[in-house]
């Protein structure tokens, strides 16, 4: 079976010492960096931008998963590409053109992400699942982190899994919002392929531990 990964989310991380926080995540079992870009809009919430995406980038040693929550992703995909950016994902919700959002990134030399709020079916992701690389389930609603799981998600991820098979697709599933030690291994036994977790791994006493221990539980 391929190995479940684990992505932090430096949204939960304390920006006060980035470097610090960066280098606990370079040094834990996590896999990739997520990175959370919020603009205001199409959330209502603002996260940070390019610049702290490349004061991360420039100690990060590990995949750079970029999750785009703005509208209008495709102004700056060039620069999210210069910055390191090796997954980046937009908003199903915000790209009137998903289709050409996708190959734009796919130019730039990136993977290609879509992320899909918890009202948006997966089923519209049918025609065009093998242009995808990563398909991000949002199990809360975006903006925010520290919010509680939303238990449909797990049915999202069984449909998702048809819909990938049946196309004979090798597109990832990754789950953010809401992970935690009590529902990670029924995540990764659904199906998931990553997992996001931001306040549970920053909050924690002893985060490497944390990481190692949602790893193991989704490689149970
Ligand atoms: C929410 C973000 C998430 C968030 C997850 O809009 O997309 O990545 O950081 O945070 P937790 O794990 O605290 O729910
Ligand atoms: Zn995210």
């Amino acid at each position: 079976m391929k190995e479940k990964l684990i992505a932090p989310s430096m949204l939960a991380s304390d920006f006060g010492n980035l470097q610090r926080d960066t280098e606990m995540v370079n040094n834990s079992e996590a896999d990739w960096f997520h990175i959370d870009i919020m603009d205001g809009v199409f959330v209502p919430n603002i996260s940070y931008g390019m610049p702290v995406l490349k004061a991360i980038a420039k100690h990060a040693q590990k995949t750079l998963d970029v999750h785009l929550m703005i509208i209008d992703p495709d102004r700056y995909i060039k620069e999210f590409a210069q910055l390191g950016t090796d997954i980046l994902t937009v908003h199903y919700e915000a790209c009137t053109h998903l289709h050409r959002t996708l190959q734009a990134i796919k130019a730039e030399g990136m993977k290609a992400g879509v992320a899909i709020n918890p009202h948006t079916s997966v089923d519209l992701l049918k025609d065009i699942i093998s242009d995808i690389d990563v398909v991000l389930v949002m199990s809360v609603n975006p903006g925010f982190g520290g919010q509680s799981f939303i238990e449909n998600t797990y049915n999202k991820i069984q449909r998702l899994k048809e819909i990938i098979s049946m196309s004979n697709a090798k597109t990832l599933i990754e789950i953010d919002g809401g992970v935690t030690d009590k529902n990670a291994a029924q995540l990764a036994k659904a199906g998931a392929d990553v997992l996001v977790a931001g306040s549970f791994v920053f909050k924690a006493e002893d985060q490497p531990q944390t990481i190692k221990n949602l790893k193991q539980l989704a490689n149970s």
